[in-house]
Formats: C-alpha cells, structure tokens, sequence
C-alpha cells in the first residue's frame, strides 16, 4: 500500500529545473521529513503534488488514483491537503471561523453546523480553543502556524504535507509543534513535512528525503542519511582537501 506515489515528477520554470524527475513512494501512517538546502525545490514538489501548479512531466499518484494537474481544492476533497510555508489565515475572521470554512469543504463536505462543531474540536486538538473568539490578525506567529495546521486539519487529510511548520519558533513553543505533530500522526495521518529545524525532523521522521537542485540525492532512515557524504555536502559545500 502506498498513500501517495510520485512518478518521473519534474517541474521547469523557464530555464531552471526546479525540480527533477523525482521517483518516491510514501506509505501510509508515517511521517517522512523533506530536506535540503534554501531553493533545493522542496516546496516547489509540494505545490505539485497538492495541485498549486502542474508538474512540467510526470505523474502524482493517491493510492490508485491519479491526482496529476487536479486543482488543490480537488486533491483537498480527495484527502491530500498543505500548510503554506508563509501562513496566510482570514486575518479579519476569528479563528473558529478560519477553521470553520476548511472543515465545511474538506474531505466528505459538512454542513455550517457540523462544520463548525468540527472547528471546534480541531481548535480543542491543536490547543487554540481559548483564542477561538479572536481575530487571526492578533494571534503570534507559533499560534498563526497552529492555526495553519488546524485549518488543513479541518479537511480531514488523509495526507498532510507541513511546509516548515516549526521556522520561526522558539525552543519551547517547537517542542509543542513538534508533540503536536507526533498527535496527528497517532490519528492514523500520512505526513511529508519540509523542515529545517534539523534535531525536530530527524527526532520525528521515520524516513527522511533530501533534495539538492531539484533531485533526490538520499532517502533513508533519519541517522543514516544524516551522515552520508553526499547530504554533508549538499549543505556545507564541496571539502576543500588541503
Ligand atoms: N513560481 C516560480 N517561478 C519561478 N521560479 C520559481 C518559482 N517557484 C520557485 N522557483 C524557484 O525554484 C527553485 C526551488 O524553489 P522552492 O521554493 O521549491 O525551494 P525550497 O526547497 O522550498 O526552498 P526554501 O527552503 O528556501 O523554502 C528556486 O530556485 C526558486 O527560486
Ligand atoms: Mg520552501
């Protein structure tokens, strides 16, 4: 069984391949870490495999079905759904109705009041109940991320795709998203999240996938890919042999 199947994905923009034949099964129930360098093309894949642009050749598979150059709002109703790297919430809506209109829309669509009772256990989940009155213009940065992770959650994802939920977080509110991440996987999610913080994604990865220029250069369990010479140097540079 596989959750999500990419097959010879490519994307070109102009002259720079972006990203670069990539060939990867996912299987279901686990969380997989995709790293690499700034530019390496990691959320450029995400955007393809949620449907934010077509893959330039290539398929996206979900289970047996083929998703490629669906729209996000159809991939979304099928099960996969994204946090956008820079959160962008309904800044003038409060944050139960940010994550009322993701829950009326998402997989198996709802009713307004069964939407929004789903809100509401979503914001008890990710621990955002308290602030569920207030605009999403005055929450801080660790609550807009929390809030951009209950807003996919309300679509009820079978595959969720984290675009660095854990950047610009401080240790201990990291630590949090990171116990809460460990949550959502224990609910039976498929999870791929693009991440930097190196400690986090390698504490909670099963398998971890690293992009250089647009290719994947390792892919393997956290420890062992963590120390291949190739991964080394795809962040560091070339070893200056003196
Ligand atoms: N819409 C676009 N048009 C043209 N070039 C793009 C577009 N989106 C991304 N790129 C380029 O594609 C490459 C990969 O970008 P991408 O955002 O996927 O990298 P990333 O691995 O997510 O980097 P970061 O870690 O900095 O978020 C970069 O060189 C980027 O400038
Ligand atoms: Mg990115």
């Amino acid at each position: 069984m596989t959750a999500l199947r990419l097959d010879g994905v490519t994307k070109r923009f102009g002259g720079l391949l972006a990203v670069q034949d990539i060939t990867v099964e996912i299987a279901p129930g686990q969380i997989t870490g995709l790293i690499g360098p700034n530019g390496a093309g990691k959320t450029t894949l995400f955007r393809v495999i949620n449907g934010s642009m077509p893959p330039t050749a290539g398929h996206v598979m979900f289970g047996d079905l083929e998703i490629t150059g669906r729209s996000p709002h159809a991939i979304c109703r099928l099960g996969i759904c994204l946090t956008h790297q820079i959160v962008r919430p309904f800044l003038d809506l409060t944050v139960l109705e940010n994550v009322t209109v993701p829950a009326a829309f998402g997989r198996g669509a709802r009713a307004a009041g069964p939407a929004r009772a789903e809100a509401e256990e979503v914001l008890e989940f990710t621990g955002l109940s308290a602030r569920r009155s207030v605009a999403a213009s005055v929450l801080t940065l660790a609550e807009r991320k929390r809030l951009e992770i209950a807003r996919a959650l309300a679509t009820r994802p079978a595959v969720l795709l984290l675009d660095e939920v854990l950047a610009g977080l401080n240790p201990a509110e990291s630590e949090r998203a990171v116990g809460l991440v460990r949550q959502i996987r224990a609910r039976g999610v498929t999870i791929v999240m693009i991440e930097h913080v190196m400690r986090a994604v390698m504490a909670l990865s099963d398998r971890v996938l690293v992009l250089n220029y647009g290719r994947l250069i390792a892919d393997g369990p956290p420890a062992d890919v963590a120390n291949r010479p190739q991964v080394i140097e795809a962040y560091l540079g070339p070893r200056i042999e003196g």
